[in-house]
This record gives structure tokens, C-alpha cells and sequence, in this order.
């Protein structure tokens, strides 16, 4: 484990702050203590007030430069950092595991998915594409043009403590805005790890500080003051619906841009064509990846009544093999939940489902003995339910998945989106009417929809972010860079008159 921390030499006290390099902080003391056995793993002096006003004031500074660089060559510096994250994944996975308990495999993958980023970024940074309109006036052309926008706010969760930074970081870099960079606290040794790799890239580029900076701190102080901050056009938030709610208000009250990826309450239909074993092994997958603390996490199963039975059989058949334990250890599926506040949250919710008269079928324990004492590790719980139950109405981030009967497509796709939440869904079928249905508009209303793959595990080709309490936002592929930027019209008129749009006359003779 030491070996780990001292790779990134991070087993002295850490500066909570930076701009291409550390800065001294002035803020509390954060203990970051590892969900595995629940030891301190390092110490971060944390970014105050005025460190993040140093912080916001180079970002803005190093605004002017940055954005003055040709895009392309922009994508040459995430190019370079793309490889060097490839050099570094095994052991970046290392931090990540240690930090936030996820397994190896998919703290590779985690890696990966920056790795990924990183290559799309640079191919965008060549596609920055605006439109040309045909005039409506002779001797006139009309276009549009995408310019940098400014320094953003990037607010990021435990679950996903880089991936999702570089879906945001990569894109805004080769837009030519600058990034701050706000992770959770409880992933904070992560976070400075990744800028230990990637600040000497620009660096060595001859490139100012201030174009990737970090703060750390408690969400009360330097999270206010992020999305307070009028020099923030744009703030890029995952999290809970309720700190997006407020982010949103805030943000809108100065009239600023949000992106808000909130949370999933993510369903899967199985119909009566399904292959059950692809669908077994896609739920297992997306309930229980990254123990179910996933925003894509598989929450909910719509099962057909004709194969409910032998459906729930099969899959607690699977549970059953689930390794549970230490995430460094090939053979385990799960880890443990981030923290003991996790497990209560777990726990209260279980008492819910009993009261709402859920019946578990399968799970649910909070495990004990030997590296178990920690009490952060669970056995993950099926429970059978009525779609109406209030609990399932609500995400709780954890393992616990619920299991419903439907009759007909529409009644399962009414329970699919009887929920507030609108980020992924999938169907498992192979009767192309029913796949047809649940991908048109009287379909699935989640901003991802899947046929045949669980729930989870997107690629970052694709826009990602979902509908109603999700939050709207879309990150990493597709378009969603445009939000990374500001757009501008322009008319030039070669004609030499002067004609007016709409043939308005308008003249002194
Ligand atoms: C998240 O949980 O916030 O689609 C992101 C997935 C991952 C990203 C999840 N690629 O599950």
C-alpha cells in the first residue's frame, strides 16, 4: 500500500490546491482513509477562501492565454496527456482502488475511460464545426462560429473521481477554457494524484499554470464559492438531486450554464424473447458494479410474469457466487461501500422497503469478522416489490435492487418511467417490436436507452447525461461539447448595399 502512496509521493502531507503546481493551503486538515480497512491513507491540507480565490484568479488569467492557442494545438497537449495516462494506469488504478474501494478491473477501466477522453478530445479539437445559412440577402453570407468560453467549475463525486473529471476537463481543454477543478472529499488523494501526472505535461510545454486547477475543500465554503463565482460561466456538477437542485438556482441566478448530472434510478425489462442469460449477466453487472454506487447503477428489473419464477431463481442463483471482499483481490466482484455512512444509508432503506412491505428475497446484510469489521462491506440485496412503493421512487446509492412483475410492454414501460429520475434504462428482448417501442418517443424518457446491455458502462463516444430529476446535462461524447463553449452569428455583407432583413424599408431620401 505505501508503495502505492509513494508512487505519487503521497504519503506526506498533501497541499489541497493547485495550479500546475501545488499551493500552499491554509485550510483544515481532510484524513483520507481507505473504505477497505478503514486506515488513514493520507492527509491534505485543504484549499480556504482565499487559496481558492488565488486558484480562480490564475484560471482566469491563464484564460486569456490558453484560449489563444489554435485548437488543434490545444489537442496535441491532451494528446499528450491521453499517453501519458496510459503509462500510468496500473498504477493511477492503484490510488483509486485503495481510495474509493472499487476493484481493480474496474478501476482500470476507469483509467481507461480517461484514456478514451482523452483520444476523442483530440480528434474534436479538429471538429470544432460551425454552420454557414444561406442569406436571405443578396451578396450576404451568414455563419457561426464557436469560441472559448471561460474558466469552469468542475464538481465531481467519489464514484467516479476521474472519469468523469476528464469527460468535463478534456473537452473544456481543447474548447480553450480553463478548468477548477472541485473533487469529493472523499476522493481526494485520487484527484491530486492525477495532477501530479498531468501538470509537468504542460510544463514541459512551456504552458502557463492555471489552465487544469484543483481545490479541495469542504462543499459548504469552496463549493459556494464556485458556483457563487460570476467568473464561472459555466459549472459542470454530478452528484445528488438535491445539491443539484441548489447548484441549478445559484448558477441560473447569475444567469449562468450548468451541466447537471444528478441521479439514476435505472430500470431493465425483460421481456419473454429475452436470451435470460445475457440478462443475467447485464443485471449482475449494473446492480452490482462498483457496489451499486454507480449514477447508472441498475436499480430496478421489470420482469414478464410468464418467467418471473425462473427469472428471480437464476438471479439469486448469481448472487449467491458474488465474491465480496478486498477490491485488490482478482477473484472479487464487490468491494466495500465508500463509508460507514453509506452502510447506514443502506440500512435505513432496508427498513423502509420492510415497512412498504418490499419482501427480500436475497442480501442485505452488513458483513462482519476478519476484514469485514470495518463494517463498510455488504452482501448485496434483491428484493421483490410493488412498483408503487414509495422507496423505489428514490435512489439509494447501494446494492439493492428491486424486482417487479408487468403484463404487457406498456405497463412495464409505465413503470419504467414512473420514476423522477431520467438517466439510463434498458430493455432485454429480441423481438424487434418491442425493442422499436421502447426506443420511440412512447418508450423509455431516460437520456440513455439500451437494447441487449444493462444499464451501466457507457462508452464516451456518446452524449451522457439524462432527463427530469437527472438534471438535463450531457458530457463527454457526441456534441456535448458545444455547452464548452460560447456561439456566435455573424452576417457579412460583400453586396455594397444595404438591404434590411425581413425587405424592411428603412431609409431617409
Ligand atoms: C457515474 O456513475 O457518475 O456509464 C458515471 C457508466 C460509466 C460512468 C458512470 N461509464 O457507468
Amino acid at each position: 500500500m505505501k508503495s502505492m502512496l509513494e508512487k505519487y509521493d503521497l504519503t506526506t502531507e498533501q497541499a489541497g490546491a493547485g495550479s500546475g503546481k501545488n499551493l500552499a493551503c491554509s485550510g483544515d486538515i481532510l484524513q483520507s482513509i481507505s473504505p477497505i480497512d478503514l486506515k488513514p491513507i493520507g492527509k491534505i491540507r485543504c484549499a480556504s477562501k482565499s487559496d481558492y480565490e488565488r486558484i480562480t484568479s490564475r484560471a482566469t488569467q491563464a484564460f486569456q492565454t490558453w484560449k489563444r492557442v489554435p485548437a488543434p494545438k490545444r489537442g496535441e497537449i491532451v494528446r499528450q496527456i491521453g499517453e501519458r495516462l496510459r503509462d500510468q494506469k496500473n498504477s493511477l488504478a492503484d490510488i483509486i482502488s485503495l481510495e474509493v474501494g472499487k476493484i481493480r478491473a474496474e478501476a482500470e477501466g476507469e483509467v481507461q475511460e480517461m484514456i478514451d477522453m482523452a483520444d476523442f478530445a483530440v480528434g474534436q479539437s479538429r471538429m470544432l464545426y460551425g454552420l454557414t445559412m444561406p442569406s436571405e440577402r443578396l451578396g450576404h453570407k451568414m455563419f457561426e462560429q464557436w469560441h472559448p468560453l471561460g474558466p469552469i467549475g468542475v464538481i465531481t463525486a467519489f464514484n467516479f473521481p476521474v472519469a468523469v473529471w476528464s469527460w468535463n476537463a478534456f473537452i473544456a481543454m481543447v474548447c480553450g477554457d480553463t478548468v477548477i477543478w472541485k473533487p469529493s472529499s472523499k476522493a481526494a488523494l485520487t484527484a491530486i494524484a492525477v495532477m501530479k501526472i498531468i501538470w509537468p505535461i504542460l510544463k514541459d510545454n512551456d504552458l502557463p499554470d492555471g489552465i487544469l486547477n484543483l481545490v479541495i475543500g469542504d462543499r459548504n465554503s469552496l463549493g459556494e464559492a464556485l458556483i457563487h463565482d460570476p467568473r464561472l460561466p459555466l459549472i459542470s456538477a454530478t452528484g445528488s438531486v438535491s445539491m443539484g437542485r441548489h447548484v441549478s438556482r445559484i448558477v441560473a441566478s447569475r444567469l449562468g450554464r450548468t451541466i447537471l448530472e444528478l441521479g439514476g434510478n435505472n430500470a431493465i425489462i425483460v421481456t419473454p424473447s429475452a436470451d435470460l442469460e445475457l440478462a443475467i449477466r447485464g443485471i449482475l453487472f449494473g446492480a452490482l458494479g462498483t457496489s451499486g454506487q454507480r449514477c447508472t447503477t441498475t436499480r430496478r428489473v421489470i420482469v414478464h410474469r410468464d418467467m418471473y419464477e425462473i427469472f428471480c431463481q437464476s438471479l439469486i442463483v448469481a448472487y449467491q457466487q458474488i465474491k465480496i471482499g478486498n477490491p485488490f483481490e482478482k477473484e472479487v466482484h464487490m468491494g466495500p461501500l465508500i463509508d460507514a455512512q453509506a452502510v447506514q444509508i443502506m440500512q435505513t432503506a432496508m427498513k423502509r422497503i420492510k415497512e412498504q412491505g418490499g419482501r427480500i428475497l436475497y442480501g442485505g446484510q452488513v458483513l462482519s469478522g476478519g476484514i469485514f469489521d470495518t463494517g463498510t462491506y455488504v452482501t448485496p440485496c434483491l428484493v421483490e416489490a410493488d412498483p408503487d412503493l414509495p422507496i423505489l421512487k428514490k435512489e439509494t446509492f447501494a446494492p439493492i435492487l428491486y424486482l417487479t412483475r408487468y403484463s404487457t410492454i406498456d405497463e412495464a414501460l409505465r413503470y419504467q418511467n414512473s420514476v423522477p429520475q431520467g438517466l439510463s434504462s434498458a430493455i432485454f428482448t429480441t423481438d424487434l417490436r418491442e425493442s422499436e417501442i421502447f426506443l420511440s418517443h412512447r418508450g423509455s424518457d431516460c437520456g440513455i436507452a439500451n437494447i441487449n446491455i444493462g444499464t451501466s458502462g457507457a462508452e464516451i463516444g456518446g452524449a451522457f447525461g439524462g432527463e427530469k430529476d437527472t438534471g438535463g446535462g450531457r458530457e463527454a461524447g457526441s456534441d456535448a461539447w458545444k455547452t464548452y463553449m460560447r456561439r456566435q452569428t455573424s452576417t457579412i455583407n460583400w453586396s455594397g448595399k444595404l438591404p434590411l432583413a425581413q425587405g424592411i424599408e428603412f431609409g431617409i431620401k
